[in-house]
């Protein structure tokens, strides 16, 4: 049965008319269909939600692993991979990608992690989280995509952005909300941190790779390394 949560993701985010949130999706999806041989790529959705970009990326690509740890968004996940022959559906958390990955034959994967996915997991598991993708990636010579919100927009267009969203993660608490670090509290404890362009740039030398797009805007950057 498909619950509330994933259909409530469904209308406020897949279906949002938000010019902002349209236009860092537009950028995404122009990305990814540069990939060089897109049909014969696998690519791995991390934190894949209801499988926004997992249903666009099967129609595109070789093959599509989506990995979500949350099981109010695996139902709709799981719908979509029934009717869908190359995306297979894993419940898990990223931290176990090589095991949940374990014996397929990966390579030159794609790894992606759009708006605002590396935002909502913990601080402290960040660095943990990069270490293992940029391994894994390293190992199977593949490419990584990934999104970051900044935080000097969090007050302008990120409160109006979650204001959209209030039916879905709560009441913004405006006594734990940081406009300086970039950190966005709801009422209901729903927690996304925004980057500033010091912290990616951070990131970015961390990752290592060959930038093959580092793109920016005055709300988001997206980084697209290749490790091959
Ligand atoms: C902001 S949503 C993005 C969903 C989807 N990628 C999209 O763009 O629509 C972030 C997703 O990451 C999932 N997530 C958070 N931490 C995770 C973890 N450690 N392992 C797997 N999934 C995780 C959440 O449950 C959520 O579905």
């Amino acid at each position: 049965m498909v619950n509330n949560l994933s259909e409530k993701y469904k209308s406020l985010i897949e279906k949002s008319k938000n010019p902002y949130l349209e236009e860092i999706t537009f950028n995404e999806k122009r990305i990814i269909k540069n990939i060089q041989d897109i049909s014969t790529r696998i690519f791995i959705d991390l934190g894949a939600g209801t499988g926004r970009f997992s249903g666009f990326l099967s129609k595109i690509a070789k093959k599509v692993y989506a990995i979500e740890i949350n099981s109010k968004y695996l139902a709709k996940l799981n719908e979509l991979g029934k009717n869908t022959p190359n995306l297979e559906v894993f419940q898990g958390n990223i931290l176990d990608l090589n095991q949940i990955l374990e014996g397929k034959e990966i390579k030159n994967p794609v790894i992606l992690l759009p708006q605002n996915t590396l935002s909502i997991i913990e601080n402290a598991r960040e660095m943990e989280i990069l270490s293992i993708i940029k391994k894994f990636l390293k190992d199977t010579e593949g490419e990584l995509i990934i999104t970051f919100a900044l935080s000097n927009s969090l007050k302008d267009w990120g409160m109006k952005f979650y204001e959209s969203l209030k039916s879905m993660v709560g009441e913004p608490d405006y006594d734990k909300i940081d406009f300086n670090k970039g950190i966005f509290i709801s009422k209901t404890g729903y927690v996304s941190r925004w980057h500033s362009m010091k912290e990616i740039s951070i990131i970015k030398e961390f990752l290592g790779g060959k930038i093959i797009e580092d793109y920016s805007t005055r709300y988001y950057r997206i980084l697209h390394i290749s490790f091959s």
